[in-house]
């Protein structure tokens, strides 16, 4: 019986491409760099399955050019690469990477909040020049984090992991989510529900935890960001387009709040025009999940997936069911 065929849009962790290889027939993007719509049409041809990544558009288009494509694992726990419904309708089952990389993204959106709140790039960056000349009671003074108010939007999986670390800050959290945890969930991880405008208010410090579905799509805007304190800090590790970035650079000008720590942007990996000469925000190119951990476990989790889908078997991540 022939192998199927597989293509990988990205070099991966060595031992993930040993998994595939040892079942099936791949090829793997040959270049350092994400591939253009017509290469990735070129690719899917005649596969069966395809392991892609959070920059490959997975849309109707490309699913015509295969018909036959059997599986799509997604190398991310975010999927709006992917046009889900496209591959329901087609029969195609689409998985992706939950649960592995949770601690590792909550854990760099601290790295954002407290670098940011605590001007250590711009710090980094003055001391490097050689404009160190020494101590000043007025120099790259920040915010403080410990005793504020975190305020938390999305408290999935990530949020809830970034809000736990709260507790050795002794800060204040407050959440929104579209669904209201329980009380006893409340509780338990000492968190306060307040609608997203009493929320954006209140807090010191708010990080977006949601995924990007329609609904979330510049779910912090011009309005939003005035609602913030201007002492307050924006993070955001979920998905660029969550934030309208042209009212963000708009309120990080006026000083209509403190600063922002950015992993992710509206049109990656374009920045918006102006934002690398603003000193009050912390930009990083989508690195949230990037621990050499993290990323081994979310390679062989996507090729299990991909493996089982082959076989007919049950995806343990499956999408759309
Ligand atoms: C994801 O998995 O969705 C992240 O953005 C990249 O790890």
């Amino acid at each position: 019986m022939s192998k199927p065929k597989v293509y990988v849009t990205r070099r991966l962790p060595q031992k993930a491409l040993d998994m595939i290889s040892a079942e099936c027939e791949m090829e793997v993007n040959p270049y350092d760099r994400v591939l253009t719509k017509e290469e990735l049409a070129e690719a899917v041809k005649g596969i069966d399955g395809l392991l892609c990544l959070l920059t490959d558009t997975i849309d109707e288009d490309l699913l015509d050019v295969n018909p036959a494509l059997k599986v799509i694992a997604n190398y991310a726990v975010g999927y709006n690469n992917i046009d889900i419904k496209a591959c329901t309708e087609r029969g195609i089952p689409v998985s992706n990477t939950p649960g592995v990389l949770t601690d590792t993204t909550a854990d760099f959106a601290w790295t954002l909040l407290m670098v940011t709140a605590r001007r250590v790039v711009e710090a980094d960056r003055f001391t490097r020049a050689g404009k160190y000349k020494g101590w000043g009671p007025m120099m790259f003074l920040g915010g403080d984090i410990y005793g504020k108010t975190l305020g938390v939007i999305g408290m999935g999986r990530i949020g809830q992991s970034f809000a736990k670390r709260a507790r050795g800050f002794n800060m204040n959290v407050i959440y929104y989510d579209a669904y209201r945890r329980t009380s006893e969930e409340e509780k338990k991880w000492g968190i306060k529900y307040k609608e997203i405008d009493t929320l954006l208010e209140e807090a010191d410090f708010v990080s977006l935890h949601v995924p990007l579905i329609p609904e979330t799509e510049h779910l912090i805007g011009e309005k939003e960001l005035k609602l913030m304190k201007k002492t307050a800090y924006l993070i955001n590790t979920a998905r660029g387009p969550i934030v309208d970035e042209k009212a963000l650079m708009e309120a990080l000008k006026n000083g209509e709040i403190a600063g922002a720590g950015l992993d992710v942007y509206e049109e990656e990996p374009e920045l918006a025009s102006g934002l690398t000469e603003l000193d009050n925000v912390t930009l990083a190119p989508h690195i949230a999940s990037a621990s050499i951990e993290t990323r081994t476990k979310m390679a062989e989790m996507a090729v299990e997936n991909l493996l089982a889908g082959l076989k007919g078997q049950d995806m343990s991540n499956i999408i759309n069911k």
